[in-house]
């Protein structure tokens, strides 16, 4: 395969888009998630257009280990034993609700795939890397990552826990060859406002929001650059910048504010 890049969370969304440009740009594709026909629809646009690329798919609920080392068997064969050129871990969710009465199963979800399926695809995929002295990761975090996220307090931690992983590695990972980035997109436009039941909170309707293909062609662009935290559009550099002059109690108390209405509205339609 030709500088073959893995990418998670690839039926929808930014992971979607990041395909488009990553096939644009000439790179075989190997794309996981749980839905496969986005992924073999992509796969046939991908084909049938400039430049000639490769695209796998791989049919996955990374929450599960052995799921996880399954694909990795399976990449091996597939590359011939050859390492990849690239790992973008994008698939992640959050979920809009008061931790006290959050469901269990789903917070568990979460913290396997934000953190514990990121990282294990990290470790096993990276030796590869390294030995073929070139490469790139990118992992998916978000602007979520600076801020103590009141009434969405796992998938907020979840993406710090993002930040300062991929951070330390870029750092181990110096004079390798290979690069650690960490993307951090604000809102954007995709399925996650729905799966997270963000619908109601209006700086998530905003008209104005960036769409999944411009986060995925700075995310991208980021990425080839070797650039460590790649924090997407102005209004999100700003509020990460911010956030380092805030008390972070007051954070917590201003997106809780900023929170709440889209909690309160689901309270309402759930009665
Ligand atoms: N949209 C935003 O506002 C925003 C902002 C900041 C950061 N982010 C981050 O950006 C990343 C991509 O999100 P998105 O906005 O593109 O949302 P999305 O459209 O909901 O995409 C999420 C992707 O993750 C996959 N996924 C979910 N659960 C999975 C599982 N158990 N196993 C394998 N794949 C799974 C989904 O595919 P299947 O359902 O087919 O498995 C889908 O392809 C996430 O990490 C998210 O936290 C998003």
């Amino acid at each position: 395969m030709k500088k073959p890049i893995l990418i998670t969370g690839a039926s929808s969304g930014i992971g979607y888009e990041l395909a488009k440009v990553c096939a644009a740009h000439g790179h075989d594709l190997i794309l996981v998630a749980r839905r496969e026909e986005p992924m073999k629809a992509l796969k046939a646009q991908l084909e049938s257009a400039p430049p000639p690329v490769q695209v796998l798919t791989y049919r996955a609920d990374l929450t599960c280990a052995a799921t996880r080392q399954q694909l990795f068997d399976w990449t091996q064969t597939q590359t011939q034993g050859k390492p990849l050129y690239g790992l973008i871990n994008n698939a992640g969710f959050g979920d809009l609700s008061e931790f006290a009465k959050a469901d269990w199963d789903k917070i568990d979800a979460m913290l396997q795939l934000n953190i514990v399926a990121l990282t294990h695809l990290t470790r096993l995929y990276l030796p590869g890397l390294i030995e073929q002295q070139q490469g790139r990761i990118m992992n998916v975090a978000s602007t979520a990552a600076f801020l103590p996220g009141t009434y969405m307090a796992v998938y907020y931690a979840s993406k710090a826990y993002v930040l300062s992983f991929t951070e330390a590695l870029a750092t181990e990972l110096k004079d390798t060859g290979v690069t650690a980035t960490t993307l951090c997109p604000g809102p954007t436009y995709s399925e996650f406002q729905d799966r997270a039941n963000l619908g109601d909170i209006p700086w998530f309707n905003d008209s104005t929001l960036p769409t999944a293909a411009d986060v995925a062609t700075f995310g991208y662009s980021a990425m080839e650059k070797g650039q460590r935290t790649a924090v997407h559009g102005t209004p999100n550099k700003v509020l990460t910048f911010a956030t380092r002059l805030l008390p972070r109690k007051q954070l917590a108390n201003i997106i809780g504010q900023m929170q709440k209405d889209g909690l309160d509205t689901k309270i309402t339609s759930e009665a």
